[in-house]
């Protein structure tokens, strides 16, 4: 197990908090791992209402750590923690609010999409370089971004790389509110109670009706990750990788 993420209660809710500051909480194989169970625990435990993941101050998260990235390029195994997270995340029974507030690239953008509320701060920027990085889009986010934002905004973000403020992102229907930092967690943590004092045999069912059905979702995460797994291998990508951790010598 791992350090980095923290799993805690406040009454019905279940707190998952991704902390490897250090990193810009970079998510490692075993904080996937981590965080799949906890949405899987969470799930099957009747005192739990209401997911909420959060990171820490300034740092959502920088998306997947490129390490494990460089490792596939070089021909290792990628393992399947992030695809178990992915699955429980996507396919989750109950609501998942979060709170972001700084840095969210690539994963740490796409998380938010399968989040019933997403708070953001004013210094939150989404990114998603996955073409940059000579990758392509996951976790079901290009399904998800062209239906909630439209073709030409998903291109800006998924496609281009744009960089999106707490304001676009809400403006083009990826998040719920723009908080200030020093109040989004008590933000957050506050409609996360609110959801979980709601009858939940009832806002299962409406919450399933407003997500339809999943398995196109569950089938379109399939598809990016084949092509995605293949991508890492690619020179684009090596070469995006290494320049990465060049830039980290430098
Ligand atoms: N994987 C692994 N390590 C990462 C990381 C990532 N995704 N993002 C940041 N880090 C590490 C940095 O290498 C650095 O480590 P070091 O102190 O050992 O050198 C540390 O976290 C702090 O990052 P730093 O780049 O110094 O912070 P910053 O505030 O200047 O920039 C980012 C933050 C997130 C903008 C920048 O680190 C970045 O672009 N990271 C890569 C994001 C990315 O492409 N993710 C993959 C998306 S698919």
């Amino acid at each position: 197990m791992t350090d980095h993420i923290e799993v805690t209660r406040q009454g019905a809710v279940q707190i998952v908090r991704m902390n490897r500051p250090e990193k810009k909480n970079a998510i490692t194989r075993a904080m996937y791992a981590a965080m799949a169970k906890a949405l899987t625990d969470g799930g099957a435990d009747g005192a739990v209402r209401c997911h909420v993941i959060l990171g820490v101050p300034g740092a959502f998260s920088s998306g997947n750590d490129i390490a494990d990235f460089m490792a596939v390029a070089m021909g290792g195994e990628g393992g399947m923690e992030v695809y178990d997270f992915l699955m429980a995340l996507a396919t989750a029974q109950k609501p998942v609010v979060s709170g972001v507030d700084g840095i969210a690239v690539g994963i740490g953008t796409t998380i938010n999409l399968h989040c019933d509320l997403t708070f953001a701060t004013p210094r939150t920027e989404f990114r998603t370089p996955f073409v940059d990085l000579g990758l392509v889009p996951e976790a079901g986010s290009s399904l998800l971004v062209p239906r909630a934002a439209g073709r030409q905004t998903a291109f800006a973000l998924l496609g281009l790389g744009e960089r999106f403020s707490a304001e676009r992102a809400r403006e083009a229907g990826l998040i719920h509110a723009v908080v200030a930092e020093d109040a989004l967690e008590a933000e957050t943590l506050a409609a996360a109670a609110r959801v979980a004092e709601k009858p939940p045999e009832a806002l299962r069912i409406a919450r399933d009706l407003m997500l339809g059905d999943r398995e196109e979702l569950v089938a379109r995460i399939k598809e990016e990750g084949a092509h995605f797994r293949a991508r890492l291998k690619s020179d684009e990508a090596r070469q995006a990788f290494m320049a990465f951790m060049a830039r980290k010598k430098g």
